[in-house]
């Protein structure tokens, strides 16, 4: 199926800048570029979903200004870097791969490179990429991507490079999307955070809280749906706090009341607004997916008071206990951060008590990475790396014992499954969603992909599940 673009609502001040696209897009047609020789756009994504679905509205310009999607960035005329900072080793890679693209504009001067995301919302990047990428023609902020048209026309028509940080904070409404995935959709409902956890990079380059309005998301999602979506999951950083004119709760009410057959996920989640309101939405709603990500980042409460994150190991668990009352059968994951500035052995363990007691099926966890600007990058006791190192390896293997535990009761049992493509270890198996949180690779004909099938379970192992397609 041939993805469609998607509109996503309606803001006054982008539509001038839209029409950037189309002078971009008259450059590319006088130049003779269309149809079967239309430019070429690669878009690189780091980071997290939010970023993916960023890239999805990139991608949506990118057609607007006449280019079409093409394989590696060896073939495209346009190269975007959607660049994550949540962690150095995030920013390492994506240095790394701007600088192999130095190669790409010494074989064609042309070729327009730009770098937007989470990174380059942080001036000391922006003028590392000004003064030491000179083959990078402009970067832009994670709230700026409406500027992208603009930025690209003025590149083609020689102008200065461009290196701005807008600080503006929109909703990017207005913008068109172009899916990766027709059958899974991400959509945005909410930008930002307002948490400060010590740690995290995230308030400082995403900037406050701001929900989308209802209206705007039940549109986008009635689009997705008539466009084919199966699978779709409601982004923000922080989106149990949507306050777009109803809470998370109201709104995933009245999407699962549009007409389809389509499921319904959300992610990520604070444990100070997981309210019941929406754990009783999860339990009521038949298309809402029975998982819950619910990042604990560590189970001592000394801990999780320096992080910042207003809540104790006790009302972390009350929730986790009325999510198990109230939803039998559920999938709860979290995040971990490993070697937070004064961790003790104690406090570790701490964590590892947590894990057992919530009985997570999946937990991803991080070693802490001082980020710039943040509180805890200038607290005492930072742990040394082999410290971290040694914790992170304990806590993966009692991972990886829950984590068996818990995927082995699918054993025998029969899921409904969006089989979601080929599996990119077996072209003979195709990989899909199930309700629970692991993939699962199951052997059936390629036209079933985009559609529910019937999938038994034979084999569980950490990662993913395996089964067999019933009739
Ligand atoms: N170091 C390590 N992990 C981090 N995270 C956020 N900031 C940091 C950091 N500085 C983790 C948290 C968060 C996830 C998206 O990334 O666990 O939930
Ligand atoms: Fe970062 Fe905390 Fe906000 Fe999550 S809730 S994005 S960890 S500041």
């Amino acid at each position: 199926m041939r993805n469609s673009l998607i509109s996503t609502g309606i803001d006054e001040s982008t539509a001038p800048l839209l029409e950037y696209a189309e002078s971009v897009a008259a450059l590319h047609r006088a130049a003779g570029k269309t149809g079967d020789n239309a430019p070429g756009f690669f878009i690189q994504t780091f980071g997290c979903q939010q970023n993916e679905a960023d890239s999805e509205k990139l991608a949506g310009l990118c057609v607007l200004m006449g280019y079409a999607r093409v394989a590696r960035p060896e073939e495209a005329d346009l190269i975007l870097v959607n660049t994550c900072a949540i962690r150095e080793h995030a920013e390492k890679k994506a240095l790394s791969i701007i600088g192999q693209y130095k190669h790409l504009k010494d074989a064609n001067p042309s070729v327009v490179i730009g770098v937007g995301g989470c990174m380059v919302t942080q001036e000391l990047r922006v003028s590392k990429l000004k003064n030491s990428y000179p083959y990078v023609s402009f970067t832009f902020d994670t709230g700026a991507m409406q500027y992208v048209p603009k930025l690209v026309y003025n590149a083609l028509s020689g102008g200065k490079r461009s290196f701005i940080l807008t600080e503006e904070w929109n909703l990017n409404e207005g913008l068109p999307s172009l899916p990766e995935s027709p059958h899974s959709a991400w959509l945005s409902i909410m930008y930002g955070c307002n948490n400060f956890c010590s740690y995290c990079i995230v308030p400082y380059v995403r900037g406050r809280e701001r929900s989308r309005p209802v209206q705007a998301v039940i549109e986008e999602a009635r689009q997705l749906i008539a466009n084919g979506a199966k699978d779709i999951t409601l982004l923000g950083q922080n989106v149990n706090s949507y306050d777009g004119g109803t809470d998370i709760a109201g709104l995933m009410r009245r999407i699962c009341a549009l007409e389809g057959d389509f499921r319904l996920r959300f992610m990520t989640s604070h444990p100070k607004d997981a309210s019941d309101r929406l754990i009783e939405a999860m339990a009521e709603e038949e298309k809402i997916v029975k998982h819950f990500h619910l990042p604990v980042q560590s189970g001592s409460d000394r801990i999780l008071k320096a992080m910042n994150r207003r809540y104790t190991f006790d009302s972390y668990m009350d929730r986790i206990r009325k999510l198990r009352e109230t939803v039998p059968d559920v999938s709860v994951t979290s995040d971990i951060i490993v070697g937070f500035p004064g961790e003790t052995e104690e406090d570790f363990e701490a964590t590892l008590r947590v894990m057992r007691e919530a009985d997570y099926d999946m937990v991803y966890s991080f070693i802490y990475s001082p980020r710039n600007g943040t509180p805890a990058a200038r607290m005492e006791g930072q742990v040394p790396r082999e410290v971290s190192s040694e914790r992170m390896s304990r806590l993966l293997s009692l991972e990886a014992e829950i984590s068996d535990r818990r995927n082995s009761r699918f054993e025998g049992r029969t899921l409904r499954v969006l089989a979601d493509g080929i599996s990119k270890n077996d072209p003979d198996m195709l990989t899909g969603k199930g309700d629970p949180v692991r993939p699962i690779h199951f052997k059936a004909d390629p036209s079933v992909i985009g559609r529910f099938v019937n999938v038994k379970i034979k084999k569980t192992s950490t990662f993913s599940f395996e089964g067999e397609k019933e009739e």
